[in-house]
């Protein structure tokens, strides 16, 4: 190969500055192993596939799941259930929303967690990301109406929200806070795991997640009435079981996470520390093999509410303009990174309040408008209600960071960056 070859863009016909495709990103589905397999064949082996009972006297293992999730956390209680739908939905019971209730949920966030507030009665109140891509404390406040009952922070893409600011705001007005937790398991916010900050922490444990067990979900809470209505939500069984008085028992369904989940779930709790760890590392070695560039370029870096907190699941910049964006990951495709943007107004992507179709539409499986028929004030949605948002988004370029990349492909990685950003930045 040619010095001139190599400097020259893939794009442009020139050779690839990586020589293979980024490793799949599902980090703790990657790592699967012998403790997994262990835990599924220990519960198929004793039988014990229900959590409350079998033919032997093992333990349960969603029983122990919530209490390693819980120490991790550093909550009183924890729910193990089969999805992070499901515990946002039960968390939302568990808080006490219901027809009518205002949550505000970011710009950015999968259409879940817009979802899950309809699902639970509520109704979802949009409200700009800032240059963290996460809900930005300032527009929450301007969304705040007499209605409004929750603000559900979302750390998205890995990092920690501005917990400060949001918490204040939940105090000053008297709202409930709901973290949506599902992308950045095992991030913190000056030194406190996220999920602990709100009154309830809702995690997911599907595959594409940090840790997972295929499917699965996790609410934490420190408010026992929070814990206990979700824990009647989740499971009639276990809510009679816990014997609470027939007074407090509420209708409830069934979410109860089965034990073979938990056998999964169990050593991939126990490796969420070193996935991170690693892909911190990585993280890091990007960032400062393009720093010069992006110094010279003035191409900004997401922000960050806290830097130490953030799980280092993807590296994201801003370009000039969309246009822009979409070149330069267009460009680093082509040299085997995986790159992408976060918006664009023609491709569906349900990570974008403009893409969430049937929330805009208000379209529900009842005729009549589901929640939006109780609302207190006559709610519209727009596909420009938050530009800010749709702005940043459509300029972002995002990279996965991978704990499988190695120092190999990191260099090649930071090679390629660095030609793609020097031509097209
Ligand atoms: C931010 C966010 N919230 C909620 C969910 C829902 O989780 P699940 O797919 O486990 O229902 C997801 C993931 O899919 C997510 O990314």
């Amino acid at each position: 190969m040619t010095q001139v070859d190599s400097q020259r863009l893939a794009i442009q016909g020139g050779a690839p500055a990586k020589q293979k495709p980024d490793p799949p990103m599902y980090p703790g589905g990657m790592a699967v192993a012998e403790e997994e397999e262990a835990g599924v064949l220990e519960v198929l082996r004793a039988k014990r596939l229900f959590r409350y009972y079998g033919p032997g006297e093992t333990a349960s293992k969603a029983s122990q799941l919530e209490a390693a999730f819980a120490a991790k956390k550093g909550t009183d209680y924890a729910v193990a259930v089969t999805s992070g739908t499901a515990s946002l939905v039960c968390g939302l019971h568990g808080i006490g929303i219901g027809p009518g209730d205002e949550v505000i949920v970011p710009a950015y966030t999968w259409i879940a967690s817009a979802s899950a507030v309809v699902a639970a009665g509520g109704i979802p109140v949009v409200a700009e990301v800032d240059g963290t891509l996460l809900l930005d404390p300032e527009d929450v406040e301007r969304k705040i109406t007499p209605y409004t009952k929750a603000i559900m922070p979302v750390h998205m893409r890995g990092a920690p929200c501005r917990m400060d600011a949001l918490m204040a705001l939940a105090r000053e007005h008297g709202l409930k806070v709901i973290e949506d937790v599902a992308q950045a398991n095992g991030g913190s916010y000056q030194g406190k795991p996220l999920g602990s900050f709100g009154d309830v922490g809702c995690f997911s444990l599907q595959f594409n997640k940090i840790i997972t067990s295929g499917e699965g979900g996790m609410v934490v809470t420190s408010d026992e009435s929070v814990w206990k209505r979700t824990n009647m939500y989740h499971d009639v069984i276990g809510a009679l079981q816990l014997k609470y008085g027939v007074d407090e028992l509420l209708c409830g369904v069934n979410y109860r996470m089965p034990e073979l989940l938990a056998a999964v779930a169990l050593p991939q709790l126990a490796r969420l520390d070193g996935l991170i760890e690693d892909m911190r590392q990585r993280k890091k070695m990007i960032k400062a093999g393009i720093e010069d560039v992006t110094n010279r370029k003035g191409i900004r870096f997401r922000e960050m509410a806290d830097a130490e907190g953030d799980t280092a699941i993807c590296t994201v910049f801003f370009m000039d303009s969309a246009e822009k964006a979409a070149s330069a990951a267009e460009a680093l495709r082509a040299e085997n990174i995986g790159a992408g943007t976060l918006y664009s107004p023609d491709e569906i992507d349900y990570h974008v309040y403009a893409h969430w179709v049937p929330i805009m539409n208000q379209r529900v499986w009842a005729e009549g408008g589901g929640p939006w028929r109780w609302a207190k004030r006559e709610i519209e949605y727009r596909q420009d209600m938050c530009p800010r948002s749709l702005d940043l988004l459509g300029r972002a370029v995002h990279l996965n960071v991978s704990p499988l990349l190695t120092n190999e492909d990191v260099e090649e990685t930071v090679e390629g960056l660095n030609k793609v950003l020097e031509e097209l930045g």
